[in-house]
């Protein structure tokens, strides 16, 4: 089977992707799948190279916006090519973070307070929210633009630099806890992995994806807390209609886990959580593709 590896894309994210996209064609099975990597760098090139390609799937290794936000999987419906994981609207509404959080809360998963604006700038709703808040915009993604904001003055810099990545800032209260992620692959919750970030107060980009950014191994959490984790992870994720895999992030404040963000296309580079958490259950990053692959084809 052919196999398109489509890595690359025009968002903030591109060098994530284009490492999680190595990661996948250096770990694909050789023996059941031929890797052609397609690298997007603009809009227009995903569909002349696709279909100059003629692969059989697309394995999608974008991130962010025109790769994890529905408009690729709109473009591959419309080509009748099977590609991995989520379809148009869970990709959509995931990559919202304001959308998928007042969706969220409608159904009583609990989230972080937020404060969402375009456009208008009003640091009184957000001295309601109480500081030290974190600031995001709310198409993004691996915590680029995103900043820990202490007070009023540090706001408005905060706001500009979100502001040239999306015009919607999204700003929530910084809630103490340890950051916990539960990667699901198909409706299975699979071992929660819990983050110590080196060097700052909550998992930045450095924290991410350099090495040694971040503690990051599987909780031992004890077995009520742990059970209250793995029912919102994948409340999220059935809500949201998520399919085949995705990770969801969340802080353990008091006990509670708040849902941060359900990632549907996420990092897959050799310092990523999905593989991580995969690999703690006894799955290689071979056999973990092979899984991803075989269920978006049913
Ligand atoms: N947005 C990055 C790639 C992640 O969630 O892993
Ligand atoms: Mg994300």
């Amino acid at each position: 089977m052919k196999i398109g590896v489509i890595m690359g894309g025009i968002s903030s994210e591109r060098e994530v992707s284009l490492k999680t996209g190595q990661e996948m064609i250096n770990h694909l099975d050789r023996s059941r799948y031929e890797a052609v990597p397609i690298v997007v760098t603009q809009r227009v090139d995903l569909i002349t190279q696709v279909q100059q390609a003629g692969i059989d799937f697309a394995l999608l290794a974008l991130h962010g916006q025109y790769g994890e936000d529905g408009t690729v999987q709109g473009a591959l419906e419309i080509l009748g090519i099977p590609y991995t994981g989520s379809g148009v609207l869970a990709s959509s509404l995931c990559m919202n973070k304001q959308l998928s959080k007042m969706l969220l809360k409608t159904a009583g998963i609990q989230t972080p307070a937020g404060h969402y604006w375009r456009d208008v700038y009003d640091p009184q709703a957000v001295e309601q929210l109480g500081y030290p808040v974190i600031v995001k915009p709310n198409l993004g993604g691996s915590s680029i633009g995103v900043q820990l904001v202490q007070n009023e003055k540090e706001l408005l810099s905060a706001v500009q630099e979100a502001s040239y990545l999306d015009q919607g800032i999204l700003i929530e209260p910084y809630l103490k806890g340890m950051e916990l992620t539960c990667a699901i692959l198909d409706g299975e919750v699979l071992p929660i992995i819990g983050i110590r970030s080196a060097h700052s107060e909550w998992f930045d980009y450095r924290a991410k994806y350099e090495d040694g950014g971040a503690e990051e191994k599987v909780t031992e959490l004890p077995p009520v807390i742990e059970q209250r984790v793995r029912e919102a992870a994948l409340a999220s994720y059935q809500l949201l209609q998520c399919k085949v895999y995705a990770r969801v992030d969340m802080i353990l404040c008091q006990d509670i886990p708040y849902v941060l963000e359900v990632n549907t296309l996420p990092g897959m580079t050799a310092n990523s959580l999905f593989p991580k958490s995969a690999a703690a259950a006894g799955m290689t990053f071979t056999h973990l593709l092979d899984r991803i692959i075989t269920s978006s084809l049913h």
